[in-house]
């Protein structure tokens, strides 16, 4: 995430497409998912869900997002697809290609490069034999160097999927990543 300025099209609008066409875009499930937080908007504002259907979308894929998603999603929520290309692009928790079954993120910001992460990014190039954003050879987990978790007083810290793990040291993270199946 970082420092980088917000995307600017997210204001931008196209005409919404039928609900037969909506309807042929994503399953069911994921569209009862996506229009829960539609809801939460104004109707006028269904691209404010982008950030959640994102999500939604990632999590049916194996963790990455195809370019036919994010095709997809513009045309459900109404957007131009360079509006959802540039969130999709902008945010480090979303990934534009395949990865591992696992995502391991280390923090690469001032407090935790202070705190250790450099050598937890050197151990994990040099014992798994993955640089940041490359994934190991038995898919078991993409490595990536993101920016501030917000977790700076406990640095170094490390998100692995959805959970946070503060303090880390090269040893902590070895059983940790032995825990992932
Ligand atoms: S600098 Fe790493 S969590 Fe903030």
């Amino acid at each position: 995430m970082g420092f980088r300025t917000a995307p600017m099209s997210q204001g931008l609008s196209v005409a919404a497409p039928t609900a037969v066409e909506r309807d042929a875009l994503f399953t069911p499930e994921i569209r009862a998912q996506i229009d829960a937080w539609c809801a939460k908007y104004p109707a006028e504002w269904r691209q404010s869900a982008t950030i959640p259907a994102l999500h939604i979308l990632q999590d049916a894929n194996g963790g990455w997002l195809a370019q036919q998603q994010l095709d997809d999603l513009a045309l459900y929520l109404g957007m131009p697809p360079i509006a959802v290309y540039e969130v999709a692009s902008f945010y480090s928790m979303f990934d534009l290609a395949p990865v591992g079954r696992h995502k391991v993120c280390v923090c690469n910001s001032v407090s935790c490069l202070l705190g250790g992460s450099e050598g937890l990014i050197h151990h994990l190039e040099h014992k798994y034999g993955v640089g940041p954003g490359e994934t190991t050879p038995d898919g078991k987990f993409t490595f990536k160097e993101v920016e501030c978790l917000g977790a700076c007083k406990d640095a170094p810290a490390v998100l692995i999927g959805r959970t946070y793990h503060e303090k880390v040291s090269p040893e902590a993270l070895d059983k940790l990543i032995d825990g992932l199946e």
